[in-house]
């Protein structure tokens, strides 16, 4: 599919979503919230698709928030449901089955620091520089920032970099946890693509499985949790995967002491 604010490239099973809007620092207007919603929905669809990178276009921005000119005049019902909006994009990526990481590339502010959030993980190059300046608007975050980002960092630095809008860099970002590893500009993608390799030889039900577990652990909100704890959640996903094929081709190739050739079933 191709996408108005999205350029997308799918190569040896891997989706690099790449907002593109560089004349305006990849700032999330309302089509690029709909393209993300959509290209979700494709990744969920489309067999080929087996996990994603979501990055920036150009050299400066990964996404340098929402688009302040779109929501300056709105009133609070609108601000609402533009936050109700955000969230729910960003909880279908969170929640996705197939693994999607943030390449972070350039700033990644407001919303953009929130996108990268509600990515299973991070990477991002030694120029990126992470933050929540909304209080300098007169705001807060809208997108899941408040939670998200005392999820990752805890809540004394989630607390400093909200109520200061203090941006921080790539080594900070990475000693406080809010990335997993630092790279040069010119290898983000090289190395993210390598991590997605990875995960890829890995059996796809089982990921997914690990991504539910996990994301129950972190949001407390029943809507997504069905009720059940982290524990029992675990409990019956690791006995689904005694039903898949590849939990028999996993343990018997350990067994004949050969790699396990996984197939998705
Ligand atoms: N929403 C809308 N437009 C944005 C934007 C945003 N969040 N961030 C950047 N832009 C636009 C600028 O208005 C400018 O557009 P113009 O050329 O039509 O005037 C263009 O992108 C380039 O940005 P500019 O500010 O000139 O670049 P810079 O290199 O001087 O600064 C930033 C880069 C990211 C530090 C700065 O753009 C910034 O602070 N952006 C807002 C960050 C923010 O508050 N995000 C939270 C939003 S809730």
């Amino acid at each position: 599919m191709t996408y108005g604010t999205l350029l997308t490239n799918l190569e040896n099973g891997i989706l690099t979503i790449t907002v593109n809007r560089p004349d305006k620092m990849n700032a999330l207007n309302r089509e690029v919230f709909n393209d993300l919603d959509n290209v979700m929905d494709e990744i969920t669809t489309n067999a080929e698709i087996k996990s994603a990178i979501i990055t920036g276009s150009g050299a400066k921005a990964f996404v340098a928030g929402a688009d302040i000119a779109e929501f300056a005049d709105y009133n609070k019902e609108e601000a609402m449901a533009l936050a109700k909006r955000g969230q729910d994009v960003f909880f279908k990526i969170e929640n996705s089955k197939k693994p999607v990481i943030a390449a972070v590339n350039g700033f990644a502010l407001g919303g953009g620091c929130e996108l990268a959030m509600a990515c299973h993980f991070r990477i991002c190059s030694e120029n990126a520089k992470f933050g929540q300046p909304e209080v300098n608007l007169g705001l807060i975050p809208g997108y899941g920032g408040t939670q998200r980002l005392t999820q990752l960092v805890g809540k004394g630095k989630s607390m400093e970099l909200q109520m200061t809008a203090r941006m921080i860099d790539a080594n900070e970002a990475l000693a406080c946890g809010l990335v997993n590893q630092v790279c040069s500009t010119e290898s983000l993608l090289e190395r993210t693509r390598e991590i997605l390799t990875t995960i890829q030889s890995k059996a796809p039900i089982a990921i997914g499985k690990i991504i539910e577990c996990i994301n129950i652990a972190v949001v407390s909100d029943s809507a997504y949790t069905n009720g059940k704890t982290g524990f029992e959640k675990e409990i019956e996903s690791f006995g689904d995967c005694f039903n898949t094929s590849d939990m028999k081709e996993g343990t018997t190739a350990f067994l004949e002491k050969r790699k396990a050739v996984f197939t998705g079933k």
